[in-house]
């Protein structure tokens, strides 16, 4: 039995795992291992149980949050990986973010979320830690949060829900719920049937069923070499997701035996192999905001991955993966042609495979024990290179007057290629509840030649960065049959979304420099998407009386005196090209 050494007064307590981690919190050591062990057994552990390996499983199964309405399920399979192998799995609960039901964004809880998973992780007891998120703002701020607290940690992800049906057609939130709608305010299809959709477009448990921000992230999770590859991309409800559940649990022991923190893990390569894949998959403009965050939060990489590194990665990238919204298909279809795996034998060239993984192996390892024959199905869904659905950078970074500090553009999921390079008159909506407003008027003067300018949805102009950036198009023009305008903003999209959409521009509208900020009705706004440029043509002198005029403006005053958490987030996030973190949680906050 362990216990008589425990209590032991005349020998120190040397291991630093299990329920002896951190004693010094009631002064003597052995009063607070003692202490503990009351308390845990309270709940009915024996010695036995408590000599093993520890392995938190984070608890984000929430009634709020369908994307995780199998963390039960997931917990129960991945206890039963860890106990197999000799470990004692402890869940617990933080907070759960669903996109939906996340008021005024799912992005202002991302860096509340991160504060307490890591806060947490650090806290208990344990040696290792499974993370089970999957809801877009879920993984990143676990990733966060477990990279901060660097004990070793293991993402578990809930999966993607399967495709719906209506009609014989294929559905899969949320491409299909803006495709639908944007044809329900066109008139093309009519109340009935918008109805009737609603119910078939999340038919199942599970994240978006598209190439969302939480597919993104999981794809990047895994590309980051921090779970198993079929973990990006089996489904919710599946069997094999309950396997993947159970080889986290067999994988968490295995890396608290090893101490195999993130920190460890996570070098530039794996940062590069991240980036290869979110260009690759069409992914998430979500996920370039996300993965700066995650790379800042590491003492060795912060700043070392910028908004440029994405772009120059993009230049040398295809895009391979056939998923709405940049093509056609869904996560299941993706997973059954092989996912990540296939698609990291296809991008074997592009990457950097002697990062490190999660079991200790290296992507090469990983890839030379795990071969891959592509069969037809597979080389529909995941393109062979020679083939690509887009010859390169899926996501562009631009820069100019109207965005020194950067934007970001999705221009694989822009079905109006000439809206690419364009120049036009801008109409400008000074925040969502102007454009609210106004955009459905008859009397709005807009072509669709026009520049929808959206500003006050950046980061700290309506906290979180609101998904708005897919700026409707006005419906006196939606129904003479207009698609896609160009359209800019300060906020962000949805990963489910397409268009041509610029984001993320940085400084955003609010701050005092902006440029963005004093974009007025009529400016003549250039976007060069080949030239990576985006610029409004007024001469500096313009610019430099209209910001004098509104560094006058008393808002950036007001908007620091508020209470509690929206205080702490108006007053610390940083701004999108630094990853919309708060500033004190960066590892540069530290010095
Ligand atoms: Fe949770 Fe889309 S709403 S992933
Ligand atoms: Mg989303």
């Amino acid at each position: 039995k362990p216990s008589q050494p425990d209590y032991d007064l005349t020998q120190p307590i040397t291991a630093r795992s299990g329920l002896k981690q951190g004693l010094a919190n009631y002064g003597d050591p052995h009063f607070s291992l003692f202490l503990r062990k009351v308390f845990i057994k309270a709940l009915g552990y024996s010695e036995e149980a408590l000599s093993r390996p520890i392995i938190g499983i984070i608890n984000t199964y929430s009634a709020f949050n369908p994307c995780h309405a199998n963390v039960p399920q997931l917990i129960e399979a991945a206890k039963r990986g860890v106990q197999l192998n000799g470990g004692l799995a402890i869940e617990f609960p933080t907070i759960s973010i669903h996109e939906s039901f996340s008021s005024p964004t799912s992005m202002y809880l991302r860096n509340l979320m991160s504060m307490d998973t890591e806060e947490m992780i650090k806290a208990q007891p344990l040696d290792a830690c499974i993370m089970i998120g999957g809801c877009d703002k879920t993984v990143p701020a676990q990733i966060m949060g477990g990279i901060s607290a660097n004990k070793p940690v293991l993402p578990l992800i809930t999966g993607p829900m399967m495709p719906g049906s209506y009609r014989g057609q294929r559905l899969g939130a949320c491409t299909d719920c803006r495709n639908n709608w944007a044809a329900f305010r066109a008139g093309e299809i009519d109340i009935e049937d918008i109805s009737s959709l609603n119910e078939e477009l999340a038919p199942t448990a599970g994240t978006c069923g598209v190439m969302g921000t939480a597919s993104t992230m999981a794809c990047i999770t895994a590309a980051l070499g921090m779970m198993p590859l079929a973990g990006a991309t089996a489904a919710a409800v599946s069997s094999a997701r309950l396997r993947i559940a159970e080889q986290t649990g067999a994988n968490a022991v295995a890396v608290a035996a090893a101490q195999r923190t993130p920190q460890q893990i996570l070098t530039l390569e794996s940062f590069h192999n991240a980036i290869v894949v979110l260009q690759a998959i069409g992914g998430s403009t979500n996920a370039v905001v996300h993965l700066l965050a995650i790379v800042n939060r590491h003492p060795d990489l912060a700043g070392k991955v910028t908004l440029q590194t994405f772009d120059d990665i993009g230049r040398d990238v295809p895009l391979l993966v056939d998923l709405k919204p940049s093509g056609d298909n869904y996560m299941t279809d993706f997973h059954n042609a092989g996912g990540m795996l296939a698609l990291l034998h296809t991008l074997r060239p592009l990457l950097q495979t002697s990062a490190m993984t999660i079991t200790g192996q290296t992507l090469a390892q990983v890839l030379d024990t795990t071969p891959f024959r592509p069969f037809d199905f597979s080389t529909q869904i995941i393109r062979p290179l020679t083939n690509p659905l887009h010859p390169s950078s899926s996501l562009v970074v631009l820069h100019g007057n109207l965005a020194p500090n950067g934007a970001v553009m999705k221009a694989s999921a822009s079905k109006y290629t000439h809206l690419l390079t364009h120049r036009g008159p801008a109409v400008v909506f000074e925040n969502s509840a102007d454009l609210a407003a106004r955009i459905d008027s008859p009397d709005l003067d807009v072509t669709r030649d026009s520049v929808l300018v959206l500003k006050g949805i950046g980061p700290i102009g309506n906290p979180g960065m609101p998904e708005a950036g897919l700026i409707p198009i006005p419906r006196k023009l939606a129904e003479q049959g207009v698609k896609d305008m160009l359209r800019l903003s300060d906020g962000r999209m949805s990963g489910t979304a397409g268009g041509s959409i610029v984001l993320h521009i940085s400084p955003e509208s609010v701050l005092p420099g902006s440029v963005l900020g004093i974009v007025r009705d009529g400016d003549v706004v250039v976007c060069d998407v080949a030239a990576r440029r985006l610029e409004v043509l007024l001469s500096e002198e313009e610019i430099a009386e209209r910001l004098r005029e509104k560094e006058e403006a008393p808002v950036v005053v007001e908007r620091r005196r508020k209470r509690g958490y929206r205080g702490l987030y108006e007053r610390e996030v940083n701004q999108a090209e630094e990853g919309a973190d708060f500033g004190f949680l960066t590892a540069k906050g530290l010095s």
